[in-house]
Order: structure tokens, then C-alpha cells, then sequence
């Protein structure tokens, strides 16, 4: 058994861990940790302390899924709504669709009983709103929230760096692999703006037989590359951890047009091996890791793309 979170995954690893040691299979092990995060207000990236939209509103992103089955549920640019992860598994439990976005996701929440909430702290509504000042022409101001939002997004790019994510993968004791992922997103994104923590093969991607890989950060990135299936599908091809690893930094590395940044890289292989790999994040990235010799979960640094010794590989076996 394993469970590898982001840095993000403190509040939470221990629950999964816990539902993990008495059995659970590794979805119902993932979602009540999860939720742990998201209620969390210091994680400023999910949930309670993440932050909102152009127009001052939270809208979430996240996913499960079943490696041994390849069943995935997702939701996205879900409004009002914390335990975006619950309703992720209740698509993927209940409906005979993938993914809900939007007004009808939340719509499905309410279906479900779900509380209502706008998840916005009033400190962020505070603090969304005299980033934006600074960015707005007078006029802009005068008209707000009935101006153009497009040239917004460029002034304010990520202001704090905040589009990070929490992501969890874990393989339970009848080795299933799975992931789940949720956020909130960018900070000031364009509202409707979807990452790629709800889309499988960019955000997360899990086969048991192979293993599992999911990201953080630059969703624009990793929508491009399909990072996530690029790792599991290269597992499955005969390579291992680290070489399946260093073809997906080298597909990101190449991108050099679109919006740039950093992606962090979690990973684990079929027998239980981790890695987290930091492409390009300035600031240190750290992770933490479970297994069952281990008391409690770990806190351990990320290792460097360039560490990696990122040479192109150049054919598949
Ligand atoms: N990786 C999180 C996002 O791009 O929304």
C-alpha cells in the first residue's frame, strides 16, 4: 500500500492512510481525505482558502479514478459547492456520464442533498478585489463587472502563483491504484476557465496494472501533453518510472508558445515506487508519501527536472 500527496495533501493523507489500513478500497480511502483538505482554510489553493474567479465567485475542479477499472468522475467549474470530490465519485457512483460542469453539476449537488456554500472566505473576497483594483482603468472600474474580463487575465496572471491543486494516488491492499484530484483553480482565472484536474489523461490518469501519475500547477501544460496518460501509457510500454517520467517532462520542455509555467509531477509505478518531479517551479516543491512501515506520512522535496538528466527518448520499445 501507498498513498503520495502534493504538498497540498497534509490535512487529509493521514484519514486516506487510516481508511486505507482497515481496508478500504483506494477511492473510498481518497475521498474522505480529500474533503479534510478542502475544508481546510490554509491550503490556498482548494476549498475554503482558495481563491476566486475574475468576477470575485469560487468555481471547483476535481476528479476520482478507478485504475482497475478505468472508471473516472469528474466535475468542473462547479459553483457553491465544497466536497467537489464527493460529487466526482457520485458521477462516477451514480450517472452514466463522466464529467458534469458548471450550473448542472451543481444543480446534481443539490439533487445529492449537498449544502449549498459560496466557499468564499471573506479575507480572499478582500484581498480578490484589491489585486483587481490595481489592475483596472478607471473606466474599467466605473463598469465593473459589465467590462471585458479578457484583457483582466493578463494583468493579473497569477498573482501569488496560486494555481496549484491537491492531488492524491494511492495503490490499497488489493493493489487497485487510483487518483483524485481537486482545486479551485487559478487565482483570478477567466470564469469557466477548466484545468486539468478534472480531465483524465492531463491532471491524473491510473491503470493498476501499470501505475499512476498525476500533476500540479501549469494546467495549461499538461492539457497540451496529456502528461498523466503519457506516463501510465509509457509504463505500460515497458519503461520504467524514471524513463517514463523524463518523455513526459521532454514533451513539456518542448512547448514554447501558450502560456508557460511550472507543472509538479507525482508518480507511482505498479510495485509501489514513487516519484515527484518539479518542471520548471521556481520555488522548492514538496510532497508527502505513506506507506505502512511509516507511523506517519513523510514530508520529502521534490527532485529537479534537470536532475532527471532529461535526454529525449527517442523511440518507444
Ligand atoms: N493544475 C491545476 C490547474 O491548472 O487548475
Amino acid at each position: 500500500m501507498i498513498v503520495l500527496g502534493n504538498s497540498e495533501s497534509w490535512p487529509g493523507i493521514g484519514k486516506t492512510a487510516e481508511h486505507l489500513q482497515t481496508g478500504a478500497h483506494g477511492l473510498d480511502a481518497l475521498v474522505p481525505g480529500l474533503s479534510l483538505v478542502e475544508a481546510e482554510t490554509k491550503i490556498r489553493s482548494v476549498g475554503y482558502g482558495g481563491w476566486p474567479n475574475l468576477l470575485g465567485n469560487m468555481e471547483f475542479d476535481a476528479s476520482v479514478m478507478d485504475g482497475t477499472t478505468r472508471d473516472y468522475g469528474a466535475v468542473a467549474a462547479v459553483p457553491m459547492t465544497l466536497e467537489v470530490t464527493r460529487l466526482a465519485k457520485a458521477v462516477l457512483d451514480n450517472l452514466p456520464h463522466t464529467m458534469l460542469v458548471g450550473e448542472g453539476a451543481r444543480r446534481y449537488a443539490d439533487e445529492l442533498g449537498f449544502d449549498k456554500d459560496p466557499v468564499l472566505l471573506e479575507h480572499s473576497k478582500q484581498v480578490w478585489w484589491r489585486k483587481l483594483e490595481k489592475v483596472m482603468s478607471a473606466e474599467q472600474k466605473a463598469q465593473f463587472p459589465n467590462t471585458a474580463l479578457a484583457p483582466l487575465t493578463k494583468a493579473i496572471t497569477d498573482p501569488e502563483k496560486v494555481r496549484d491543486t491537491t492531488v492524491f494516488l494511492c495503490k490499497d491492499n488489493r493493489n487497485n491504484i487510483c487518483t483524485a484530484t481537486s482545486t479551485s483553480g487559478w487565482a483570478w482565472k477567466y470564469p469557466g476557465r477548466v484545468g486539468d484536474s478534472p480531465i483524465p489523461g492531463a491532471g491524473f490518469y491510473a491503470d493498476s496494472r501499470y501505475g499512476a501519475a498525476a500533476c500540479t500547477h501549469t494546467g495549461e501544460m499538461t492539457m497540451r501533453c496529456s502528461s498523466a496518460r503519457t506516463i501510465v501509457l509509457a509504463l505500460k510500454l515497458g519503461m520504467g518510472l524514471d524513463e517514463a517520467l523524463r518523455l513526459a517532462i521532454t514533451e513539456l520542455q518542448e512547448l514554447k508558445s501558450g502560456y508557460i509555467g511550472g507543472v509538479v509531477i507525482h508518480a507511482i509505478d505498479a510495485a509501489g515506487n514513487h516519484r515527484v518531479v518539479n518542471v520548471g517551479c521556481e520555488e522548492e516543491i514538496n510532497y508527502w508519501v505513506w506507506t505502512p512501515e511509516l507511523e506517519k506520512a513523510e514530508k520529502h522535496k521534490a527532485i529537479l527536472a534537470e536532475d532527471m538528466h532529461t535526454a529525449r527518448v527517442e523511440a518507444l520499445p
